[in-house]
């Protein structure tokens, strides 16, 4: 029986709610062929430059990516690392972990002071924070594997940015004047990223296509052996850090088995561990899937409550379970279990908010910065990959070099620094994401392709630390229960919940206030924060007239490229 004082605000809430369903059918760029949409419409163009020489897909990604570390500094790099995830046209599928490792002289103290203290900012900026990077060494196992052109021609678009330069835009030139005095604190003078620029401003990194070009000529081992490797090595270790030569010349990517399940007729294909993405998806959509979305209408009160209440559990065992599987035992077919997820929802009532101190382990996510990049591409072929790369935090480490020309992530940070312990957003780390010695940190990427009914339909992923996970799971639930075209469903606003801390995240002023009113009346803390956006998805869709629709987030300056 639902109060009287509640029935007008509740009539209010649904007819406000229904209206939602009247949203203007944003449409993004329509092609027939191939598709790239990246955060830079740089990379994107010369993505489908590469497409339209008879590149494959995977060739694309290697100038993409590479581009994305020129005119996108902010996330994308050389000095991080990051996941592919991949669908070939004949349906086999499969993933590339190029995440960063922790330094052989990295343990489980590393962050803690004679008397046991956390010393936050150590494995967030400086070069402590840095674990040793990725990237280089995906895109060449990537070439090896798939690739169909010579590597020197999809690395030279990326030397020809770096040396002619790129326009900054306004949203880039706030960023940079932001964190400028930082970095040259951290780097220790004043380098590229240390200037003012306004928008329109042209920046060249010809130190940055030097250090490409030794790439081109000598391979993989250009960057993990050699001159550059003892610069890298000799560069961190003058700024606290611990990576030497030896953690360079052992990196490796490696293939590992994609996460797959089901929702209604799509087959979802995401990242596996190390990233908790393709877990927490999954697990989202088994818990999701039992009940009726479909007959609620989107983004009213019920909607987000039984979504929030499914986060909430999916990221208590996030916290709990999921570290790097060549370390700990990931139960993963365990935690997909149908009859498990129906079990962890049982407790569920639609009358109120189950608090989070009720749920799980009392072990939480560690910490996650926003900053990080996706790209979605699919060729002529019908080859897809969906791609998550990071150097962590904005500007990675705030650790530039200006030899090299590009910045160190800080994915050290993604660890637990102290198992069991609050850090400074009062959050504890599990000890399954404890640090060790060459193991990688868990992450929340969620690079992932959608099939429905056994055919391409989706390659999605976005920026965002935990609230990734969230965001993926929405633009899926727009397009597949409330039948928006891609863009509109990734323009829609967003909201997250990640279990601890105990609110639910919104994107400022985009959602109806007594929605949020009836949600507060249920006990659930509501978050809004001025100028928070919460991700930046980038994704290519089969349109039902079988072309491509590339979805560029409007939230950024990202731009979706097709033929
Ligand atoms: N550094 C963000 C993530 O890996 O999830």
């Amino acid at each position: 029986m639902i109060p009287k004082r509640l029935l007008l605000p509740l009539l209010f809430v649904a007819l406000c709610s229904c209206q939602n369903h009247k949203y203007i059918q944003a449409r993004g760029v329509i092609k027939d062929s191939a598709m790239v949409v990246s955060a830079r419409i740089e990379a994107s163009t010369i993505g489908a430059e590469i497409l339209k020489k008879g590149g494959n897909v995977f060739d694309a990604m290697i100038g993409t990516e590479l581009a994305l570390a020129v005119c996108y500094p902010y996330a994308g790099n050389i000095g991080g690392g990051g996941f592919m995830v991949y669908r070939l046209a004949d349906g086999s599928t499969g993933s590339l972990d190029y995440r960063e490792r922790a330094p052989a002289a990295a343990h489980k103290d590393l962050y803690l002071d004679s008397s046991g203290h956390y010393q936050q900012d150590l494995s967030k900026i400086g070069g402590l924070a840095v674990g040793v990077p990725g990237t280089i060494a995906g895109l060449f196992e990537v070439h090896e594997k798939f690739g169909s052109l010579p590597i020197e021609m999809l690395i030279q678009p990326a030397i020809d940015l770096a040396n002619n330069g790129f326009v900054v835009t306004e949203q880039q030139a706030q960023r940079i004047n932001k964190y400028g005095s930082i970095i040259e604190a951290t780097s220790g003078g004043s380098s590229l990223y240390t200037r003012p620029y306004k928008t329109g401003d042209t920046i060249k990194n010809p130190a940055l296509a030097k250090t490409f070009t030794t790439i081109a000529q000598k391979g993989v081992d250009g960057f993990y052996r050699g001159p550059i490797a003892q610069h890298i090595s000799s560069f961190l270790q003058e700024h606290r850090g611990i990576i030497d030569t030896t953690d360079l010349a052992n990196y490796r990517a490696q293939w590992r088995t994609p996460i797959t399940t089901t929702f209604q007729d799509l087959t979802i294909i995401s990242m596996g561990p190390p990233s908790s993405g393709g877990i927490c998806l999954s697990q989202l959509l088994g818990m999701l899937e039992d009940h009726d979305l479909s007959t609620m209408a989107h983004h009213s009160s019920d909607y987000i409550q039984i979504i929030v209440e499914a986060e909430r559990r999916a990221f208590a065992d996030r916290s709990h379970y999921l570290g790097d599987p060549d370390f700990v035992t990931v139960p993963s077919a365990q935690l997909l279990d149908r009859d498990y997820l129906q079990q962890r929802m049982s407790d569920f009532t639609s009358e109120k908010a189950t608090p989070s101190s009720e749920i799980g382990y009392g072990t939480l996510p560690t910490y996650e910065s926003d900053e990080t990049t996706h790209y979605s591409i699919v060729d002529p072929k019908g080859n897809a990959i969906a791609v998550t790369t990071t150097i962590n935090g904005g500007y990675g480490a705030k650790l530039f070099d200006d030899d090299l020309g590009f910045f160190y992530n800080n994915e050290m940070d993604d660890f637990s620094a102290k198992p069991g312990t609050p850090n400074m957003f009062g959050l504890v780390g599990g000890q399954a994401n404890a640090i060790e010695p060459g193991k990688r940190m868990l992450s929340s990427m969620t690079p992932t392709i959608v099939e429905r009914d056994g055919a391409f339909w989706m390659s999605l992923g976005t920026p965002g630390g935990s609230t990734i996970i969230t965001s993926v799971l929405q633009v899926i639930l727009n397009t597949q229960l409330f039948d928006m075209p891609l863009q509109q469903a990734i323009n829609e606003p967003r909201f997250h919940h990640q279990w601890l801390p105990d609110m639910v995240r919104f994107e400022p002023q985009r959602f109806d206030s007594l929605v949020l009113k009836s949600l507060e009346n249920k006990g659930y803390v509501i978050h809004q924060k001025e100028s928070t956006i919460i991700g930046k998805v980038d994704a290519v869709m089969r349109t039902a007239d079988g072309r491509l629709e590339g979805g560029a987030d409007p939230r950024g300056d990202d731009a979706a490229i097709g033929f």
